[in-house]
């Protein structure tokens, strides 16, 4: 009975009742305290790397790398640059299980000089069985796979990264942004607009931006506690906190005004015309008598001529200079 006292009874015991302070600071220190061990596991580890699988009883068994490579001496040489390999050197090359770690317990393939039908080819199998497959030792980085829009659009690992034939980083088919435009056309063309964000010219990068191994966020987006965090890590002068706040800015977040691709318009403005923009939200007050000659129009001189710190200000409520 005593054994299953569960460890949370213990901890409601260990600290006395009316001191929910004390509680907090300790379960902050005990979740710190795991966080950071599991941070520190995963630093060291990466992925997960297996212990050798155990051979299941009337099937093929495990028969190591160096059998595999006395018949595909190609692919076995070039394997040893290979990210995959350290999972052999982790454990201290003994197992030499790389290569089945992925195709499978291969002695009923070597048996049959290479047959083909007993040996698992990731090439002609289902996105589903080679997703899966990979994730088994991937999940912990990329816990969110399966609810992407990639993976529900059968879009797997291997339509992006090449095991064995990738020259990128990360092993990928082709770099960025070029692997990405073979299928989002529709993107290429608005990072061709006379303003974007330099993703062609190699500054900024699809995945500064999204993963596309899945968030919690719409489109792929990164994951962060305050969104507009993915476009403040960049461009910190923007970020606040400001003692006089463009309530917009941290509500609505960036893209109510800017697009975040490219866009027709300076400064990637989601509008040709500032005013038009501002008026959005401002109309009211900005034809108002406080602007005397009609300032508020859409051909009169810019808002943004005079309400200069437009993201928010230090010194001035109406973010003027
Ligand atoms: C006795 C020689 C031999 C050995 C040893 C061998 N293979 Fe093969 N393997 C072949 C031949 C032959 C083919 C067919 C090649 C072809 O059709 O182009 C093949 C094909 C394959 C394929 C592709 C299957 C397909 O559907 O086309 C994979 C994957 C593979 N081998 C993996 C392995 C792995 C992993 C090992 C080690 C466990 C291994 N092989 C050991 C001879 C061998
Ligand atoms: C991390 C998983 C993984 C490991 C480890 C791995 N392979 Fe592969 N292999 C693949 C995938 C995926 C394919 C399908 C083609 C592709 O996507 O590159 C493949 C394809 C192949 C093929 C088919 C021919 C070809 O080039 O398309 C052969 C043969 C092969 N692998 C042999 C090996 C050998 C030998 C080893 C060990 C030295 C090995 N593989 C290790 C994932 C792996
Ligand atoms: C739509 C393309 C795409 C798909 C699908 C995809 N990846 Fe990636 N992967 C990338 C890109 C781009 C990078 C490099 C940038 C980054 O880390 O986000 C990357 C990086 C990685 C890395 C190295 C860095 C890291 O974050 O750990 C691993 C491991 C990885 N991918 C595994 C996988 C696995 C496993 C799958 C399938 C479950 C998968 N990828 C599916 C594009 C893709
Ligand atoms: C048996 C476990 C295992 C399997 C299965 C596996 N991987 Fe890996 N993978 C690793 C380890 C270990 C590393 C190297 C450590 C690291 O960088 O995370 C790695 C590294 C990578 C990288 C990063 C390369 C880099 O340059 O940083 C990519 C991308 C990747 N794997 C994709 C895949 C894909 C796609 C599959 C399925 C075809 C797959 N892996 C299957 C364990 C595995
Ligand atoms: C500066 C950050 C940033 C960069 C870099 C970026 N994106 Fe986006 N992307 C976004 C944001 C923010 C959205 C969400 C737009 C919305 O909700 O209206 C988005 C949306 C998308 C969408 C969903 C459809 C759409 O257009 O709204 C796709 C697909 C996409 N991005 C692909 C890409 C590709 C491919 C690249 C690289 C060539 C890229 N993105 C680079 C921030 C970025
Ligand atoms: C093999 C084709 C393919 C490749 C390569 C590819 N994607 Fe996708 N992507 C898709 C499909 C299909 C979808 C789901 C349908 C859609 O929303 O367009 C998708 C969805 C997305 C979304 C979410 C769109 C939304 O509306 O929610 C983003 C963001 C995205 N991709 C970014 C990228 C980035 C960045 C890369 C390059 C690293 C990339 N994709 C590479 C095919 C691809
Ligand atoms: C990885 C860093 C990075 C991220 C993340 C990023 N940007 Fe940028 N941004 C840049 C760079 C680099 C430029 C080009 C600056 C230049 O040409 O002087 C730029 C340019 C801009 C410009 C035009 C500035 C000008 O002077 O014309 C705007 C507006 C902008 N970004 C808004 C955003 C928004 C909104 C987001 C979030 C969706 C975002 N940025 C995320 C790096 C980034
Ligand atoms: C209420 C509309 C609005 C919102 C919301 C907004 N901006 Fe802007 N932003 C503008 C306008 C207007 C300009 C052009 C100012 C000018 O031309 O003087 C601008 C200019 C910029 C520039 C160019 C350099 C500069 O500082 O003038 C960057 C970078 C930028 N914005 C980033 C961001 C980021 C990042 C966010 C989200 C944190 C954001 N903006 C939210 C309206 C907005
Ligand atoms: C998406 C809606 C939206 C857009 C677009 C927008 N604003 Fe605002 N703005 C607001 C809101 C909400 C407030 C806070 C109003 C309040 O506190 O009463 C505000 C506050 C202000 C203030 C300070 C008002 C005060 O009471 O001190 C000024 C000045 C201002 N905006 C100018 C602009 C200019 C110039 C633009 C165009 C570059 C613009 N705004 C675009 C929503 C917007
Ligand atoms: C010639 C300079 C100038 C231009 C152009 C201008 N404003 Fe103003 N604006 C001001 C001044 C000055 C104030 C008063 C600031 C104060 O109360 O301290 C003000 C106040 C405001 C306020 C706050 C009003 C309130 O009731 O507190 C808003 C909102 C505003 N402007 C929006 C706009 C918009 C939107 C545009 C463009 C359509 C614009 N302004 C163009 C100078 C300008």
């Amino acid at each position: 009975m005593h054994t299953d006292r569960p460890v949370t009874q213990w901890f409601k015991g260990a600290v006395p009742r009316k001191q929910p302070g004390l509680r907090v600071f300790l379960m902050v220190l005990l979740g710190a305290g795991v966080l950071s061990a599991t941070a520190l596991a995963a630093a060291q580890q990466g992925a997960k790397a297996p212990d050798a699988p155990a051979t299941p009883p009337g099937h093929a068994e495990f028969v190591g790398s160096d059998t595999c490579a006395t018949c595909h001496a190609e692919v076995a040489k070039s394997f040893a640059t290979n990210p995959h390999t350290k999972m052999a050197l982790m454990h201290g090359n003994a197992n030499g299980v790389t290569c089945e770690n992925c195709h499978g317990a291969g002695s009923e393939h070597v048996a049959g000089g290479g047959d083909v039908t007993k040996i698992f080819d990731p090439a002609k199998a289902s996105v589903k069985d080679v997703d899966t497959k990979c994730l088994s030792c991937h999940a912990g980085a990329h816990p969110n796979f399966d609810r992407s829009p990639h993976a529900k659009a059968n879009v797997g690992c291997t339509s992006c990264h090449s095991i064995h034939g990738s020259k990128e980083e990360a092993l990928l088919k082709a770099s960025q942004p070029t692997l990405c435009f073979q299928c989002h056309a529709d993107q290429k063309a608005q990072f061709g607009m006379p303003f974007h964000h330099p993703v062609n010219e190699g500054t900024v990068k699809c995945s500064d931006c999204h993963d596309v191994h899945g968030t919690f966020q719409n489109s792929n987006l990164k994951s962060t506690a305050d969104q507009s965090m993915i476009c403040t890590k960049c461009h910190t002068d923007v970020r606040g906190p400001f003692v006089y706040e463009h309530a917009p800015v941290k509500a609505e977040g960036c893209l109510a005004c800017h697009s975040p691709h490219g866009s027709q318009n300076a400064r990637m403005l989601n509008m040709p015309n500032v005013n038009v923009l501002c008026n959005q939200c401002h109309s009211a007050v900005a034809s108002g008598t406080i602007h005397g000659q009609g300032q508020g129009s859409s051909d009169s001189v810019p808002c943004t001529s005079c309400h200069t710190y437009i993201h928010g200000s230090n010194m001035n409520a109406a973010f003027l200079r």
